[in-house]
């Protein structure tokens, strides 16, 4: 039987090629999306993946979406926690709502996901969890004290719960990705984006298909031996 694997923020940037990796690799993918309908009605139309729309950072939202799930297709063995927004201000900019929303989003929903799939993966034996992290949790990022705490935060969450899988054939890693082109990179200021490309060695930004190898190669059944490690996919900008 096909592993069920779960993409939140899957149909569109980085976790829409996640999704497409995770699908060639003979996995049953239900990418979940947030908000973006005619993406994720494209992007089910294109790829014949299955789409869910729930907001990763709402616990029941979270709760509805994987007994749905785990009726239709069995429990879910597979968790790419991508889903990601950033409100980026410098702080004396930042409002309350702003922290909230990146904190609930990024961080929340690794928590609200791992929570409802964890017991399931015990039962079954077998898990594999992956937490997109981000270069700007590992070294901070000027005008992102939010998403750097979150994506830090997810971190540690990863190493933390790894220890607890470990035992019950759980793997729990994180990978942190650098700038990769998608939307989220290219609503960067202009200026700002080109200081940054000019620091990473490779000498361009990442596709989101680099990320998605990464994702790929720590889900499969082989990598049982691998957790709670960073995987840095970031053209050498940052060498952790
Ligand atoms: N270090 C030090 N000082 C800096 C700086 C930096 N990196 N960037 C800007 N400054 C200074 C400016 O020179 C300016 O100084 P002066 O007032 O003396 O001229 C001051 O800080 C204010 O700068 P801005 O005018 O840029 O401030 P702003 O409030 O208009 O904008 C910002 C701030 C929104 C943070 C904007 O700079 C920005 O968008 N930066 C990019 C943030 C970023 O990289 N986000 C990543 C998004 S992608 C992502 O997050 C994915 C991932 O995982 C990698």
């Amino acid at each position: 039987m096909k592993r069920v694997a779960l993409v939140t923020g899957g149909t569109r940037g980085i976790g829409a090629e996640i999704s497409r990796h995770l699908h060639e690799a003979g996995r049953q993918v239900i990418a979940s999306y947030a908000g973006n309908d005619a993406a994720a009605a494209e992007f089910a139309a294109t790829t014949g993946i299955e789409v869910m729309k729930f907001d990763a950072g709402d616990f029941q939202q979270c709760t509805d979406a994987v007994a749905k799930i785990t009726a239709a297709h069995g429990a879910i063995t597979i968790l790419v926690n991508n889903a990601g927004i950033t409100r980026d201000g410098t702080l004396s900019k930042m409002t309350r709502d702003m922290w909230d929303a990146v904190m609930d989003t990024n961080l929340g929903s690794c928590f609200n996901l791992c929570k409802l799939t964890f017991d399931a993966m015990r039962s079954e034996k077998f898990g594999r969890i992956v937490n997109i992290g981000s270069i700007n949790g590992q070294a901070g990022q000027y005008g992102q004290v939010n998403y750097a705490a979150a994506k830090s935060g997810i971190h540690g969450f990863t190493k933390a719960l790894a220890q607890e899988g470990a035992r019950f054939g759980i793997t729990v890693n994180a990978i942190a990705p650098g700038y990769v082109d998608t939307d989220m990179v290219r609503a960067v200021p202009a200026d700002v984006l080109q200081k940054i490309v000019a620091r990473i060695p490779v000498g361009r930004l990442g596709h989101a298909e680099d990320i998605a190898r990464g994702v790929v190669f720590l889900t499969a059944d082989a990598a049982d031996f691998i957790t709670g490690s960073t995987l840095s996919i970031n053209g050498g900008q940052h060498m952790y």
